[in-house]
Order: structure tokens, then C-alpha cells, then sequence
């Protein structure tokens, strides 16, 4: 089939390698002639593990083409997709109007029969939207659907390769008939529904997923209180089948580019319909509560923060990324910077995103030498478990009659082989 993504963020680019990858002839589309530029040269603009190999892959094989001329990629697509960036708005709603200069910028160039896909998290009503737009500037049929994307960053490429599931909304058979056979090789159950469940889909299972992150750190804090270890309990809870063990790891909240844009972008969808989103907002809220109150219940602990070398290791938002959108250390390190400690940051890939993002505050560096920031540090925060920092040997690395203390943020830590070396150590829930 011929596919056209547009936008080469995370998803466009992951989606259109992929497609290219089960035989299809793909163009991704950009307006951005830097991007485009990059992406021919196979250079991703950002960190994925697996995407620049199958990149450089495909392009090789002739089955995908990176342009920014809209014309040389409509006017042949069977199937057009959307991947253009949603932030949120000023009043916390998606900003759609990405999606709709791609809607406008299509236009000209459909051919008959045409399935347009919307592949950003959209809210449930944009396919009149993008309807509304296209219409009075085509005389091509053509049929609309959404297909929402599931994929994590730092596993993008397994994640798309094998999704959970393939959601197809749409109104239309052609529509169904079209994208079905599209994602027949990811052998992935293949759900169709109608637009608005596919668009609900997408948020619920995100605000989901923030609500139980959200509550484990709300029963953490519990444990810290009375003596349980949170990871003992989610042990007990996880053995019930309804629950399940995974996704409950308790820290330092959620991050990055979709969780805390969704689950506002859920609240203000709801009080825009007239429904109070009384849970969406105070999962917000927690969330964006946690970073600060946990820094100062350690306070009296690290004896106060003015004047601590404070090591922060993990900038990005999580491992095997580079991005730094929500991270937990741009809140952490600031607030750091504010209580007056000295910060040394460390991160595997993250430092050049780093440097720009907390690049205004004093008293911060920044290292790609993990031993370098732990050295001499009076406090050390394992904040993101890459695996260079869950690897590291602390113990080695402890300086000698130096009272350190070692927070834990993610409990990936050894507790007893840390304290026999000689740190105080500090978990999370324990
Ligand atoms: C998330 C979803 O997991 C994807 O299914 C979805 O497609 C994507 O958002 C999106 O909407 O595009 P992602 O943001 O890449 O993916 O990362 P996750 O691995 O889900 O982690 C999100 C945040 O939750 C991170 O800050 C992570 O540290 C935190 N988290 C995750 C926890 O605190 N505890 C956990 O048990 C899991």
C-alpha cells in the first residue's frame, strides 16, 4: 500500500519505518527541512534504541522516502496518517491546530477512496473537525478514521512492531476494510469501533495508567508511616488476578510527554462537556504535589539542603530516552538550586537536552561520568533506572568517612548492601 505519515516526532517516525518494514511504500512527511534533512541521512533527532538501524533499513530498500513536499506524497497515498504533535493549551485543552494545517495542506492533492487517519491523541468529536476543514476544499471521496498509538518511548520500535492491540475508528467500511489489512501483519487483535470510542480509548487508558502510578505512591507514603515495605505489597496485591503485578512501581510521580498532558487535557475535556472531572484533576494535582513534598520531608534527614553537593542522577524522563519533557529532574534540580545545594546531573544521553532545559540555574553541572557525580556528594538521588546507574557500583564508589545518603527514587537499589557500605539509605513506601 501506499502510506504517507505526517509529523516525525516519536510516532511518525517509529510508524512510517515500521510500515516500510512489512513492504509498504511509505513516505514520511515533514515541514520541517532540518528534520527532513537529518532523517535522509538516517539520523534520528532523537535518542530510540533500534530506530536508526531500521531506518537506514528501509530507506536503503527504496520502501521509504523522507520529503517535506506535500505533493509528491498525497497524490499517490491510499492511506494518510497523522502524527502531528497536540500540546495542550492555555486552558489545558489539545491544541489541535497542527492537525488542522495538515488538514488544509492535504487537501489539494487526495485521490478517490483516500483513508485518512488521525494517529495524534485527539479528543473524541476532531474527525467533524478535520471533516469540516477538508471538504469544501476537495472533490475527492474520501474517508476518515482514528487509529490511536500505544507506544512508550525507549521500547517504540518493539512497541510498534508488536502492539497489545490495532484500534480502528471509523464510520465507514472502506475505512475498516483498508487499515485492516494494513496492520494484518503486526498479528495483533484488531479492534473496531467508532471514532469516539478509539479517541476515549486512548485517554482512558492513560489516565489508567497515571491513576494507578498515582495510587501506589499515595499507599507508599502510607507504608513509610507504618512500617510496610510497599514492595511487599505489591507483591500481595499483585497475585490477584484483577490486579496484576506490573505497572505499579512507586517514585517520584509520572512524567513525560503524554501522561500529564493527557490526564489535564481529560480534565478539561470533561468540565467542557459540563462534567466535573473531579479524579482527573486531583490525579493532577498529586502528581504535581509529589516532587516538592517528598524534597522536603528529606530535609531535616539530609541535614538541610543549603550547601549539599547533591548528585542527580537520570535527566530523562525515563530510561533509554532523551527526552526531558515533564522529567522529574526539572522540577528536582530547581528546587534543589533553590534550597541552595550544589548539583552535579548525570545522565547516559540526556545532557545536551539537559543543558538547554536547566541551563539557567547556578550551581548545576552536568557530567556524562556517573563516578564524577557521585564523588564526595553528600546526597545522592537515583532518580530514572537506566541501567549505567542500576548497574553502578555504589559501593566502590562510597567515599570513605563521609556520612552519604542515598535516595532511592525508583527502589532499584540493594538497601542492606548500600547500608553496609556504609550509606543512609531512603526508599520509597519502605
Ligand atoms: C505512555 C504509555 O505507557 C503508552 O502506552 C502511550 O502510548 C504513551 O504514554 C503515549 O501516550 O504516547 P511513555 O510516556 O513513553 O508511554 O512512558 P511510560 O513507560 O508509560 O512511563 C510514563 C511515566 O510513568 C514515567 O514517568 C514513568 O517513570 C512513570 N511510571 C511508569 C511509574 O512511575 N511507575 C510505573 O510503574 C510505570
Amino acid at each position: 500500500m501506499n502510506v504517507t505519515v505526517i509529523g516525525t516526532g516519536f510516532v511518525g517516525v517509529v510508524t512510517s519505518a515500521v510500515l516500510a518494514s512489512f513492504g509498504n511504500t511509505v513516505f514520511g512527511l515533514d515541514v520541517d527541512e532540518k528534520k527532513i534533512a537529518l532523517l535522509q541521512h538516517n539520523t534520528v533527532p532523537f535518542y530510540e534504541p533500534d530506530l536508526e538501524e531500521l531506518l537506514a533499513e528501509q530507506q536503503a530498500s527504496g520502501n521509504l522516502t523522507f520529503t517535506t513536499d506535500y505533493k509528491q506524497a498525497i497524490e499517490n497515498a491510499d492511506v494518510i496518517m497523522i502524527a502531528v504533535g497536540t500540546p495542550s493549551a492555555a486552558d489545558g485543552t489539545a491544541d489541535l491546530k497542527f492537525v488542522k494545517m495538515v488538514a488544509e495542506s492535504i487537501s489539494p492533492y487526495l485521490k478517490n477512496n483516500v483513508v485518512i487517519v488521525v494517529k495524534s491523541t485527539v479528543p473524541p468529536g476532531t474527525l467533524s473537525v478535520i471533516d469540516d476543514i477538508i471538504s469544501p476544499l476537495t472533490s475527492a471521496s474520501y474517508h476518515l478514521a482514528s487509529v490511536p498509538e500505544f507506544l512508550r518511548e525507549g521500547s517504540a520500535v518493539q512497541d510498534t512492531v508488536h502492539p497489545d492491540r490495532v484500534v480502528i475508528g471509523a464510520n465507514s467500511e472502506h475505512a475498516f476494510a483498508v487499515l485492516s489489512e494494513l496492520h494484518l501483519p503486526f498479528k495483533a487483535p484488531i479492534i473496531t469501533v467508532k471514532p469516539e470510542s478509539a479517541q476515549m480509548g486512548k485517554y482512558t487508558a492513560n489516565a489508567y495508567l497515571a491513576t494507578r502510578i498515582t495510587f501506589i505512591n499515595q499507599i507508599a507514603n502510607l507504608c513509610e508511616k507504618n512500617g510496610a515495605d510497599i514492595n511487599e505489597v505489591i507483591k500481595i496485591i499483585g497475585h490477584d488476578k484483577r490486579i496484576g503485578q506490573h505497572y505499579w512501581y512507586p517514585g517520584f510521580g509520572y512524567g513525560g510527554s503524554c501522561f500529564p498532558k493527557d490526564v489535564k487535557e481529560l480534565a478539561a475535556y470533561a468540565r467542557s462537556v459540563n462534567e466535573e472531572a473531579n479524579l482527573m484533576v486531583t490525579i493532577n494535582q498529586l502528581n504535581e504535589n509529589r516532587i516538592p513534598e517528598l524534597l522536603n520531608q528529606y530535609t531535616e534527614l539530609v541535614g538541610g539542603w543549603a550547601g549539599k553537593k547533591v548528585a542527580v542522577l537520570g535527566l530523562s524522563f525515563k530510561p533509554n530516552t532523551n527526552d526531558m519533557r515533564e522529567a522529574p529532574s526539572t522540577i528536582v534540580i530547581p528546587i534543589l538550586q533553590d534550597k541552595g545545594a550544589t548539583v552535579v546531573g548525570y545522565d547516559p544521553k540526556a545532557i545536551p537536552e539537559a543543558r538547554v532545559m536547566i541551563a539557567s540555574h547556578p550551581n548545576v553541572s552536568f557530567t556524562e561520568d556517573i563516578s564524577e557525580s557521585v564523588a564526595n556528594a553528600d546526597v545522592i538521588i537515583a532518580l530514572i533506572e537506566w541501567p549505567e546507574i542500576t548497574s553502578f557500583d555504589f559501593t566502590s564508589a562510597k567515599t570513605s568517612g563521609k556520612k552519604q545518603i542515598f535516595i532511592d527514587a525508583r527502589n532499584q537499589h540493594n538497601q542492606s548492601q548500600l547500608e553496609a557500605a556504609g550509606y543512609t539509605y531512603i526508599g520509597i513506601g519502605r
